[in-house]
């Protein structure tokens, strides 16, 4: 299968890597507008054809698919051209820079037979893929929370602010693991610096008292990226910057009972064993690539399709929204 990779400044590089690691795939050109990025991809891959026109990877009759590596803004009219030209689309995250331009690819996708996959890389790790097993498997009980810390110093987006830069992480990590949809959002933030909201903090409300927190901050001293999920049976950390045991298990909780004749509340702490599970090892990038090339062989819709693309954009709309109001409740 020959791909075209559109993009090669930060990210697009780790694309074209294990693009290139795939044994039925070839990277058969790369496209990017900046001379220095294609001076690095000249360099990197001497037998790949490097042009500054994305029209040549979207148009050539070689290219099966094509990998959008480009910033959100450019990712309507790109993925557009590249499913009208017949091409399978891997796109970045966030999908589309609003839910009608996510809408509106979904269907040209459907009218084509053309798949679509939206890279929400984080679900190919092997740390969500075991908190996804845990939660499967019903170890935490009932959810109660999901609350995560994803900050840093930089790197400033100049177009976008720090929720559609950071969020789309934790909004398409939800989606895979809460089953049930959101329902409302918070979002609260300041702009410090260029005029786009460089800290955040989100509430999301799901169905049946489950509540996510999520604070993501470019300003940050110190990179942190640890999220806590608790359940009525077990809680768990995850901490994605620990090089082993990035995930522990906690056989801790809270049981309350009344006691009605005496109008007291009965608080049981329970302290149990801590456990970190065994993580499948290797890189989730290349993991989801495998996985797009296999869906496009078979046919199959990935999981990480175009919805699920939408479904985080709409949150990131909703989010956006209620910024721009201090922090109104905005109903999905
Ligand atoms: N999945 C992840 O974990 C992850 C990580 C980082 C970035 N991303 C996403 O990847 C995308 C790119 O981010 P980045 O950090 O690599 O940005 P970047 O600015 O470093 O690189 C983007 C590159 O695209 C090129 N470009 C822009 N428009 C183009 C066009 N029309 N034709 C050809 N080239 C064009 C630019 O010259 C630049 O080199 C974003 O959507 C971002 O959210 C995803």
């Amino acid at each position: 299968m020959n791909f075209g990779v559109i993009g090669y400044g930060y990210w697009g590089p780790n694309v074209v890597r294990n693009l290139s690691s795939l044994e039925s795939v070839k990277v058969h050109a790369i496209a990017d507008l900046n001379v220095a990025a294609r001076e690095r991809a000249t360099k990197a891959y001497p037998g790949v054809i490097v042009t500054g026109d994305a029209n040549y990877v979207l148009s050539s009759v070689q290219i099966d698919a094509v990998a959008i590596v480009t910033p959100v803004w450019t990712h309507y009219e790109l993925a557009k051209a590249a499913l009208e030209n017949g091409k399978h689309v891997f796109i970045e995250k966030p999908f589309a820079s609003s839910a009608a331009q996510g809408e509106e690819l979904i269907e040209l996708a459907q009218k084509k037979n053309l798949r679509i996959m939206v890279d929400h890389t984080f679900l190919f790790t092997g740390a969500v893929r075991k908190i996804k097993q845990v939660l499967d498997e019903q170890t935490l009980g009932r959810l109660y929370y999901y609350d995560s810390t994803r900050v840093n110093l930089g790197l400033f987006q100049h177009d976008i602010n720090v929720i559609w830069d950071l969020a789309p992480h934790d909004f398409s990590i939800m989606d895979y693991l809460i089953k049930s949809t959101p329902e409302a959002i918070v979002a609260t933030g300041q702009r410090h610096l260029n005029g786009h909201e460089d800290i955040a903090f989100m509430t999301v409300y799901f169905p049946e008292k489950v509540i996510a927190h999520i604070n993501v901050n470019w300003l940050s001293p110190v990179k942190v990226r640890t999220t806590l999920i608790g359940g009525e049976k077990r809680m768990l950390v995850w901490n994605d910057l620990e090089a082993d045991e990035k995930l522990k298990i906690y056989d801790r909780g809270v049981d309350i009972t009344s006691d009605e004749n005496l109008y007291n509340l009965l608080v049981h702490y329970r302290s149990g064993d801590m456990w970190a599970p065994k993580l499948e090892q290797g890189e989730a990038l290349r993991s989801e690539l495998g996985y797009f090339v296999d869906c496009i062989e078979s046919g199959k819709e990935p999981f990480n399709d175009g919805p699920s693309g939408l479904r985080v954009v709409r949150m990131l709309e909703a989010a956006s929204k209620s910024l721009q109001t201090r922090g109104s409740l905005v109903y999905l």
